[in-house]
């Protein structure tokens, strides 16, 4: 008889968004007519550029013709795509190889695949709160244990909160394997060089590896904050980085990601590219290549018309999270985040619990945010706001909250 993979029943309830979804879906049913503003999911909104809609053209004209069409392409992505990625990180001073560059169809699936390539007894650290899918796909691989006192067993969490800025400090014991988000979903913390080299330095003397998400990284506004972990010195020997053109370029429905491998990460026993090619393996086995049509909208993200329409719009996002901001602050929240993040995290009032205040918002002010303990148990007393809404929907959201919100 077959069996099933008991380690699925240690995840939590539903994923957190199902879960919103479901609480949304109700009170709509309940109260017909009312319009909500959503602020909730981390979903784009705007259009895509029109270079990127050409590019996508040619992608889908390539098809219609016996000559120019393709099927399976390379398994590890096209290779004038990978090589635009060299090109383009060439530029903030970080030399990669095409080899070391995987396209994927996003960094959600990369970054829960990733585990899949390391020993089931590594120990691993995550930040709390944390992009969950980090978490639940250690525990399906059957990296943890049992879920208890809001966490779960076998698994290091380092704490971010007020008093650090939300950007944890490296775990006291040591462990092989460790999640770094930075800008952060979902406090809209971003590191330093200073404290990304900590986790570095940690990474190079307990022989972990760092597994860094950028994947909002474009929305960093200030040159002197890294976006890239390969900005730090060694990082190569310890770094895998996974990011996507979701966030940065709208491809959130399109799907397109990358993950870079470097030839020089070496784990416990292993040589150098020996990582590299376990991730080239997996891929081979598990993934058959990236869409070819996305993959020509990806090239049009990379090309500097494409860059520059895109930071455009990065700038819009970004003047909502300003918005969103200065409106909470001014009614007096304590407000975090949102300025080289789209994301603003907001501690409730009164003492109330995350999903206490959510209710009280989708109730009174008709806006639907997430509830901040989805992420962890420090995100227990704090709210996020996505600010990839519409201008106008969030000054709606901003309005009906400073209208109708009881305090
Ligand atoms: C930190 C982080 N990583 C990865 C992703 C997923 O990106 P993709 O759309 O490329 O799968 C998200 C999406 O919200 C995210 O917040």
């Amino acid at each position: 008889m077959a069996t099933i993979n008991k380690n699925y029943d240690k995840l939590q309830g539903a994923y957190l968004f199902s879960e919103i979804a479901k609480h949304t879906k109700d009170f709509i049913e309940k109260n017909p007519g009312v319009k909500l503003v959503r602020l909730g999911i981390g979903d784009t909104t705007q259009p895509l550029t029109p270079s990127v809609i050409k590019g996508l053209k040619e992608g889908v004209k390539k098809l219609a013709s016996k000559k120019t069409y393709t099927g399976y392409g390379n398994a590890q992505g096209d290779v004038r795509l990978r090589t635009s990625l060299v090109d383009f990180y060439k530029k903030r001073n970080i030399d990669l190889s095409i080899d070391e560059i995987f396209i994927s169809d996003g960094a959600k699936s990369d970054s829960a695949n990733i585990q899949s390539i390391f020993g089931i007894d590594n120990m691993v650290a995550v930040a709390d709160p944390v992009y969950t899918v980090y978490v639940d796909s250690n525990v399906i691989a059957g990296r943890t244990g049992g879920f208890k006192d809001g966490k779960y067993e076998g698994l290091v969490y380092m704490e971010c909160n007020e008093e650090n800025g939300f950007i944890p400090s490296p775990p006291k014991e040591k462990v092989d394997i460790i999640y770094v988000c930075s800008p952060n979903n979902p406090t809209g913390a971003v590191a330093t060089k200073a404290q990304l080299k900590v986790f570095v330095d940690y990474a190079l003397k307990n022989k972990a590896v760092i597994i860094f998400d950028a994947a909002y990284v474009e929305y960093i506004s200030d040159d002197s904050l890294p976006k890239s972990i390969y900005e730090i010195e060694g990082a190569k020997k310890c770094a895998i980085e996974i990011n996507s053109f979701s966030k940065w370029a709208g491809f959130t429905g399109v799907r397109l990601g990358f993950t870079i491998v470097p030839m020089d990460l070496v784990a416990e026993g292993t040589e150098k590219g020996k990582i590299n090619s376990l991730w080239a393996r997996r891929q081979n086995t598990m993934f058959n290549g990236a869409s070819n049509i996305s993959t020509e909208g990806a090239l049009a993200v990379l090309s500097n018309t494409g860059q520059k329409e895109n930071k455009k719009i990065i700038t819009y996002y970004m003047s909502n999270a300003k918005l969103i901001k200065e409106s909470l602050s001014k009614l007096g929240f304590k407000v975090f985040g949102g300025e080289h993040a789209p994301y603003v995290w907001v501690k409730t009032p009164n003492n109330l619990t995350s999903f206490e205040f959510f209710h009280k918002l989708l109730k009174e002010a008709y806006v639907v945010v997430t509830p901040g303990s989805g992420f962890g148990p420090q995100g227990e007393g704090y709210i996020r706001l996505s600010a990839f809404g519409d201008k106008k929907d969030i000054q709606k959201a901003m309005k009906s909250i400073k209208d109708n919100l009881k305090l």
